[in-house]
């Protein structure tokens, strides 16, 4: 029992759904970078991807280099605008290579359109979205369409597995629906 439990109202991902989720993903992704030619190179948007990352790159048994971007939304917090800062940029060279970004959770997908667009102008051989949370709620269409999503998700706030609100609760090792009188 950790002090952070009382605030979740219910658990939708168990530790152990996760595990299951990340092996599922992680073979997948195995079989369709695998053999000669193929460069991956994964790219977490920090920070909540981070824990997502960690897990899924040691689930992928193919060679991969790894490196992180950070970015921040312009306007209104509580609603993505789609218009994005650079904070941190890529440390490698994506052209020619096969890029997978690694994200936390899709919900307008704004921001990830934003960045989709911006690594394709720099030429890798592919790019993919591996997202470990989709919001896809009905009438709600999505700015891209992940090729990898671990599961989909109700239309709630959720917190754990990489996942905050303001900044905390992303140590939870399960992801629950966080307690409308928390952020309320
Ligand atoms: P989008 O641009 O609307 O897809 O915004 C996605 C980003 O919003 C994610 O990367 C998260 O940082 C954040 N986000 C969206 N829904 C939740 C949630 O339920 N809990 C925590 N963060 C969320
Ligand atoms: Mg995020």
């Amino acid at each position: 029992m950790s002090t952070m439990d009382k605030d979740v109202e219910r658990v939708l991902f168990s530790e152990e759904d996760i595990h299951g989720i990340v092996q599922r993903l992680g073979k997948q992704i195995s079989e369709d970078y695998a053999g000669e030619g193929k460069d991956l190179v994964l790219i977490a948007v920090l920070r909540g991807a981070v824990v997502f990352m960690g897990d899924l790159m040691r689930a992928i048994d193919v060679p991969l280099a790894i490196d992180f971007m950070a970015v921040s939304s312009y306007g209104d917090k509580a609603k993505s605008s789609g218009i994005v800062r650079i904070i941190k940029d890529l440390d490698v060279d994506i052209k020619g290579r096969d890029v997978l970004i690694v994200e936390d959770i899709l919900d307008s997908g704004l921001t990830l359109k934003y960045l989709m667009k911006n690594l394709s102008a720099r030429h890798p051989a592919s790019l993919e979205v591996a997202a470990f949370l989709w919001k896809d709620i009905e009438g709600k269409q999505a700015a891209v369409n992940p090729k990898y999503v671990g599961a989909h998700c109700p239309d709630a706030f959720v917190v754990g597995y990489g996942l905050d609100f303001a900044e905390k609760y992303r140590n939870l090792p399960y992801v629950g629906v966080l307690k409308p009188e928390v952020y309320s």
